[in-house]
């Protein structure tokens, strides 16, 4: 190939240019000569074919030619947009319709826990949060768990393998014993985080802890190894159990509506004494009794008591000058009967159809 033949094939694509007037045909026209088999791309690959003497000098006119072409596109690209808008005849369509962009919402979940934490920080609570990964001694121990109770089982709470209790497991000495016994678990409920607030504040305390809980439960309807709880506590001087039903009342009526009845049903905790488990009037069947509500016309809603002695004792409170109240909720439960929701996975599954309607 001569010069001459890179001479006209300038003044060809020249000439073809000067006809071009869409960004269609010019691009049709930029991968004849720039595209991966087109005339550059051509030239180039004929390279090693010349003679040993020619191919520098050809090389080096292809790619003067490369550069001459590219920059006739880039010009030509400018001119033609330049021209369209000009003229009107814009390269993109301004009526079509835009791409809309969703706004997504918060999650039913955190809409429920706020809308729970809002009554209750309206009554004087503060929010503490606590972290996910606990001890044994504030999941169990220092909420007077005792060391057989069958929550500490291995299929009631998902215990966290740490490396150090695998290097110590062949040393018998009392550190590897005592890292044995506070082992790190994933929190069960989210009362570790009484013992955390009372370790490190004085009384008085009127503290919520909305949060993730863990439990090694297969997953079905109304089970699922993960949910939320939202806990509650008030100590002070005289604090007594007409002061914890007054407060869950302002809460269950503000979730459920005035008319909603309450009862507290005498049940156990290791962390409470007294301890009831607090049902409200079925919001379906109003108490006549339905499938929801297992035809008892009652639903249970939380856990809660007055805070055992012995958790004071372990927090360095004194018990005969403090007394205190606790409760602890379950947000999906409050929230599949808030919605009349029949199954908690839909929570988790994060399909747009259901997170929608909320
Ligand atoms: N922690 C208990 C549970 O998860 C609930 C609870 C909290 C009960 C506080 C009493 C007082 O079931």
């Amino acid at each position: 190939m001569s010069s001459f033949d890179l001479e006209s094939i300038k003044a060809a694509l020249n000439s073809q240019i000067a006809s071009v007037d869409s960004p269609r045909a010019l691009e049709e026209l930029r991968v004849k000569y720039l595209g991966r088999k087109g005339i550059i791309a051509q030239l180039t690959s004929s390279i090693p074919n010349l003679p040993q003497e020619e191919r520098s000098s050809f090389g080096q006119q292809v790619n003067a030619l490369k550069n001459q072409v590219m920059s006739l596109f880039d010009e030509k690209q400018k001119s033609i947009i330049g021209q369209s808008a000009v003229s009107g005849r814009l390269s993109f369509d301004i009526g079509l319709p835009g791409i809309s962009q969703d706004l997504g919402h918060l999650h039913p979940i955190t809409q429920v826990m706020d809308e729970i934490l809002d009554i209750f920080m309206r009554m004087g609570f503060c929010v503490v949060e606590g972290p996910e990964i606990e001890t044994e001694y504030n999941n169990f121990t220092g909420l007077n768990i005792p060391l057989e109770h069958p929550s500490r089982d291995m299929f009631d709470t998902f215990y966290i393998k740490s490396r150090l209790r695998r290097q110590m497991s062949h040393v018998k000495t009392c550190n590897a014993q005592r890292a044995t016994r506070n082992r790190l678990l994933l929190r069960s409920h989210t009362s570790p985080v009484q013992i955390r607030v009372m370790k490190s504040r004085k009384p008085p305390l009127a503290v919520v802890v909305p949060g993730r809980v863990y439990r090694p439960d297969a997953v079905d309807v109304s089970h699922s190894f993960m949910f939320h709880q939202i806990e509650g506590f008030i100590v002070d001087e005289n604090i007594k159990f007409s002061d914890l039903k007054g407060v869950l009342e302002v809460f269950a009526k503000g979730v459920f509506g005035k008319n909603i009845q309450m009862r507290f049903r005498p049940h156990f905790f290791p962390f409470t004494e007294p301890s009831a488990e607090v049902d409200i009037s079925c919001i379906i069947c109003q108490g006549k009794g339905c499938s929801v509500c297992g035809r008892k016309g009652w639903l249970e809603i939380l856990g809660s008591g007055m805070i055992h002695p012995q958790v004071f004792k372990n927090v360095g409170y004194d018990p005969k000058i403090y007394t205190g109240f606790a409760f602890g909720l379950g947000i999906e439960r409050i929230a599949m009967l808030k919605y009349g929701i029949d199954d908690i996975r839909l929570f988790f599954e994060n399909d747009l159809r259901f997170l929608k309607q909320f």
